[in-house]
């Protein structure tokens, strides 16, 4: 059992919030990590950062916003060496499935001379209950530019799962779990879903990569429109579209399936419209 407490980067997020929760549950030391925590860690202010790393045996790393921002990847290369100077043993990366970025901070990570996981995961099925698509979902309309490949959408709760098994058992040094959902699913298939078992309406609308970066330049200006265009682009291809094995090898158990996942959000009231 850890003395010293396990940091988590980013933990009131989807990933890092279950996390430590999880990992208290289980009697664990956390040290949550994101920049309102009792000891903040901020990515834009490497000055936080020995602070939330020392005295720390192993740390959670989700990167805020994603690992293809311009940045990123100096960003992880520091925090290695902000890690190994802290007394820092391991690393679990989070990272995207099929993206070149997160390759690149991947390979940081794995020759940083630190002991480390890396959790590979693919598209959040969370995306459509705690992410950007809450909001379309209650609206009626889902609109992406995924035309109609088919994603396996992995549920969020499978890669916190994942993470904390890596954090609290050396077994896992030095693996690759890439994260998937069970089920390959359109994006018309999952609106179908949630419409059904949130009662509403619901449906998907394929739009073009210029309309996705038209519409999250309203929203995020133009850094966060190129960045996410560029993502959607080089992940919503269908070179995603297979299964694999990484919960099942990491945690000896299947990964939760997309319907789950729908009856759990719809209880829990997200997709409710207020009154
Ligand atoms: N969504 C997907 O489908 C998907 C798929 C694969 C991989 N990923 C990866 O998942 C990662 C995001 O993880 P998530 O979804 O668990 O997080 P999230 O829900 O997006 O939450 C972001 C977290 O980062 C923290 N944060 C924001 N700005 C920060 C800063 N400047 N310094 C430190 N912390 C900051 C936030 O806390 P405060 O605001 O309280 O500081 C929060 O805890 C990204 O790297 C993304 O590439 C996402």
């Amino acid at each position: 059992m850890h003395t010293t407490p396990i940091l988590v980067i980013g933990s009131t997020g989807k990933t890092g919030s279950r996390i430590v929760k999880s990992l208290s549950e289980k009697g664990y030391p956390v040290r949550p990590g994101s920049r309102n925590s009792a000891i903040p860690f901020d990515w834009d202010r490497p000055d936080t950062w020995a602070a939330a790393l020392a005295g720390v045996n192993a740390a959670y790393v989700s990167y805020f916003p994603d690992l293809a921002f311009p940045g990123a990847a100096e960003k992880i290369e520091a925090l290695t060496v902000a890690a190994k100077a802290n007394g820092v043993r391991k690393l679990v990366l989070l990272s995207g499935r099929g993206e070149a970025h997160a390759r690149t901070c991947e390979d940081i990570v794995r020759n940083s001379g630190l002991d480390f996981t890396l959790v590979r995961a693919a598209w959040f099925a969370q995306n459509f209950s705690e992410g950007y698509l809450q909001g379309p979902v209650l609206d009626g309309v889902v609109a992406m530019p995924a035309g109609d490949i088919k994603e396996p959408m992995a549920d969020v709760d499978d890669i916190a799962d994942v993470a904390v098994a890596a954090l609290t058992d050396n077994r896992h040094n030095g693996e690759l779990y890439e994260i998937t959902g069970p089920r390959l699913l359109s994006f018309a298939e999952a609106a179908a879903e949630i419409s059904a078992a949130a009662g509403i309406p619901v449906r998907y609308m394929p739009i073009t990569l210029e309309q996705f970066h038209e519409a999250m330049l309203g929203i995020g200006g133009p850094l966060i429109a190129d960045v996410f265009t560029e993502i959607c682009r080089e992940t919503l291809d269908g070179h995603n579209a297979y299964l694999t094995d990484g919960v099942q090898r990491a945690l000896g158990r299947e990964p939760r399936d997309f319907a789950d996942f729908c009856r759990s959000a719809a209880a829990s009231g997200v997709w409710k419209k207020a009154a």
